[in-house]
Parts: structure tokens; C-alpha cells; sequence
């Protein structure tokens, strides 16, 4: 086993903005004792750092606005599809993105204003798109033929739609997110998406407003963004712009991800370059909203070996899919003895050898009853939660200037069993 260098306050840099190690050792997030957060509501735990979110929603916008003053920002809610987020964002006075029915019940729950959502999907079913209608949700994003068809067919007034255009531009990530490429799913290339304009132009019903382009997700530089926008302007004028997200964040010391205000700057430099100066901008992004506020707690169950250490805790990849679908790297810490220690494998409880949380992580003599914290877990790990070998979804606290709030409770037994019909 080998002593690293990463320091408390390094460490400290990847969780919530305001972390601190109080006196006695104990890490504090969200103005929360962690240790205390457990002991209350039980492990594995998420929490958000509510205020950092808010402060950093509050950034993005101001940055926006200042790039490109007829602009809005929409929360790709897919990130973290829970009722209070929603209504977070509805506060902070942003639209969300939907993929899906169920999203968008949960917008509409969280008190999300109609006119402030975007529907998107590469498969809207005629049940959806009548929701999305009958719910007046502000734009629906056209993504292929049958799109256009079953709208045509459903919709009773007008309706605004975007069409999203596949820009052929492939940034560097993971494969399994990337989407601007030839070849994606998502979209149509631009000789279809010049006769899909064609089309929609001629509609009665539909309303082409624009255009949207995402081109995938924890991206770490500027550059395939401002590509984006260049491929899709030469497909005509429009009014509005859907840019969409894919911001990557901070997941480990290495990684460097541009600020918001260089993203935007990206966006709005190429923007100024090859769109209508009268144009809407519109971002999406998910991730970088909500991932470096978000912590995941757990409880050391064993621990075993020497080379290599093994610190088993009592979640894994039931509640953090990043690293088993996508190989993310994460880094960890014990709450009580922050930075610092050897390497360890840091593994979960579930029946795969995939199912290892940070390979070679710096645990200060990790053991078993100790709490280890996971920063950086605030995007896609409450949406790819999941049951296997029958556990039970975590709960959600929202812990904001040394409060905490419960915005999603554990799941039970009771849950677990509640769609089974008992056998007879
Ligand atoms: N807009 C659209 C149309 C999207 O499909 C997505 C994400 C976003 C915006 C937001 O992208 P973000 O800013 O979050 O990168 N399950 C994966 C992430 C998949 C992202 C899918 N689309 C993960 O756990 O990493």
C-alpha cells in the first residue's frame, strides 16, 4: 500500500463549496455534520448541498444572460428527477428539459411552469406527446419523421416544436454518452433535417421555432460545442437555439472541465459568428448543475486483505451506476479522518465484480462502521438507482446552511414488494 499526497483541503475542493472538517475531524457538507445525517436517517444517504446548487444555478444564469441577453436556461432534469429539484429550479425561475412522462409528471408536481418546459425524446409515444399537449408544454423537440406525424395528427392548436439536428460532431467522452456524432440516435443529419424543416414549414399545426443540438455529456472542453453550433448554421434562420448541455464537471483531481462562463462563452462566440444576431439562445444543461453538490454517504461493512485492501460499504452500484455503465472515476474519503491514507479497493455490496466504487482510492485507515463520503454523486446516481439483489433506494436530504430536509424518503421492504402480485 503506498501513502498519497492528496491533501484535506484538495480533497475538501471536490465536495460542495463551504465543506469543511470540523474540530473533532468530522466532515461537514451543507452546514450538516455527515456523521450526524447518518445517524439520523441510516446509510448509504444522498445528500445535495441545496444553497451551492442555488448559488451556482444563480451563476450559470447571470452568465448567460450577460453572453447573450435573449437566452434562457432550462435544468436537463434527467440529472435528478426528484419533485423538490424540480421545484428548485422553478424557484431559481428556469425552465427543465423532459424525456418521458414520468419527468414530466414530476415537473408538473415541482410546480414548474408549462411554458418553461422542453420535451425531448427519440421515442415520445402517442400517450406522451398527448400529455406533453394536453399539459401545453412550451416546446416539443422533434426528433425524427414519426414525430412530426403523430403531432400532426395529435395536436388540436398550434404547437412551437425545435428539431433537433445530429451536427456530426463527436467531443471527447465516453461513447455510451456521446450523441452529436454520425451515427447517434439521437436527431436527424442535416440532409434529413433540411427536408424535415421542409416539412414542418408547410405545417398548420406546428410551429418551427428553431433548432436543438446536444452533443453528448461530461465533456471537458469548449471547443466540440462551439462545432455544433457551426454545423447546424447553415441549415436556415431561426429564432431560437437550443444548444442544449453536456458541461462535464470535476470528478477527480485530474479532470479540468471549463467554468460555465467558458461553456457559454463557446457558445455564444459561435453563436455571434454563424447565427442571426436576433436569435434565442437556450441551454441545457444537467450534470454540471447538480453533480459537485451532491454527496453520497456510507457505512464501512468489512474490510479485508492487504494487497489489495479491500473496504466493502453497505451501497455500490445499486445506487451509483456511473462507474460499473461508464467507468467513471470517483474519489472518496472516511468522514472522520478526512484526506490522506492508503490505497484501497473501495467496493460494494452487490453480487459483480464490476461493482467497485473508486479503484486505488486514498482511505485514511478505512474501517468497518466508519462512514466513507463520495463527492461529485449529485447528477445521474438518484436516476439510476436501482434494486439489484433487492436494495432499497436511498433517501435524499437537502442540507442547506447546517439544516437538512427530507426530499426523498429510503425505500422499504413494503416498496420493494409493492408492484409483485403475491403468488396464489
Ligand atoms: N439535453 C439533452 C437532450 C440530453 O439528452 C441531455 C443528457 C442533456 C441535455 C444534459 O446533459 P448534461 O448537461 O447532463 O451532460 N446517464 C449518463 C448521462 C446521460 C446524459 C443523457 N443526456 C450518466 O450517468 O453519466
Amino acid at each position: 500500500m503506498t501513502t498519497t499526497a492528496e491533501s484535506t483541503t484538495e480533497l475538501l475542493g471536490l465536495f460542495p463549496p463551504g465543506s469543511r472538517v470540523d474540530p473533532d475531524g468530522e466532515l461537514v457538507v451543507g452546514g450538516c455534520r455527515l456523521a450526524g445525517l447518518a445517524a439520523e436517517w441510516g446509510t448509504p444517504l444522498y445528500v445535495i448541498d441545496e444553497a451551492a446548487v442555488r448559488a451556482h444555478v444563480r451563476r450559470v444564469r447571470r452568465a448567460l444572460g450577460a453572453a447573450w441577453p435573449d437566452s434562457r436556461m432550462v435544468f436537463a432534469s434527467k440529472a435528478f428527477p426528484v419533485t423538490a429539484m424540480y421545484r428548485l429550479m422553478a424557484e431559481e425561475g428556469i425552465g427543465v428539459d423532459v424525456a418521458g412522462a414520468g419527468e414530466l409528471a414530476m415537473a408538473l408536481a415541482g410546480g414548474v411552469d408549462p411554458a418553461r418546459i422542453i420535451v425531448h425524446g427519440n421515442a415520445k409515444t402517442p400517450a406522451e406527446l398527448r400529455m406533453a399537449l394536453h399539459a401545453r408544454a412550451g416546446l416539443i423537440v422533434i426528433d425524427n419523421t414519426d414525430d412530426i406525424e403523430a403531432l400532426e395528427e395529435l395536436a388540436d392548436g398550434e404547437q412551437p416544436v425545435l428539431l433537433r439536428v445530429l451536427p456530426g460532431v463527436r467531443p471527447d467522452t465516453y461513447d455510451a454518452v456521446a450523441t452529436g456524432q454520425a451515427g447517434s440516435k439521437f436527431g436527424l443529419p442535416l440532409p434529413a433535417a433540411r427536408a424535415a424543416i421542409a416539412r414542418l414549414r408547410r405545417s398548420r399545426k406546428l410551429r418551427l421555432d428553431g433548432l436543438h443540438v446536444h452533443i453528448g455529456s461530461q465533456i471537458l472542453s469548449a471547443e466540440p460545442f462551439a462545432h455544433a453550433v457551426e454545423a447546424i448554421a447553415g441549415l436556415g434562420e431561426f429564432r431560437t437555439y437550443d444548444l442544449g448541455g453536456g458541461l462535464g464537471v470535476r470528478y477527480t483531481y485530474a479532470d479540468c472541465p471549463p467554468s460555465p462562463e467558458d461553456w457559454i462563452g463557446a457558445l455564444a462566440g459561435a453563436a455571434r459568428q454563424v447565427l442571426p444576431s436576433g436569435a434565442e439562445l437556450i441551454i441545457e444543461p444537467g450534470r454540471s448543475l447538480v453533480a459537485p453538490f451532491g454527496v453520497t454517504v456510507y457505512r464501512v461493512v468489512s474490510v479485508k486483505g492487504d494487497d489489495p485492501r479491500f473496504v466493502a460499504v453497505d451501497g455500490g452500484m445499486a445506487d451509483n451506476m456511473e462507474v460499473a455503465l461508464y467507468g467513471q472515476r470517483f474519489e472518496a474519503t472516511v468522514t472522520s479522518r478526512v484526506g490522506g491514507g492508503s490505497r484501497v479497493e473501495l467496493v460494494g455490496r452487490h453480487c459483480e465484480s464490476g461493482d467497485r466504487l473508486v479503484s486505488g482510492v486514498a482511505l485514511r485507515d478505512a474501517r468497518p462502521g466508519d462512514l466513507v463520503a463520495v463527492p461529485v454523486t449529485g447528477a445521474y446516481c438518484v436516476t439510476m438507482a436501482n434494486n439489484y439483489n433487492g436494495a432499497l433506494r436511498p433517501p435524499v436530504l437537502f442540507a442547506r446552511d447546517g439544516q437538512s430536509r427530507l426530499v426523498v424518503r429510503r425505500e422499504t421492504l413494503a416498496d420493494l414488494m409493492s408492484r409483485d402480485v403475491p403468488p396464489a
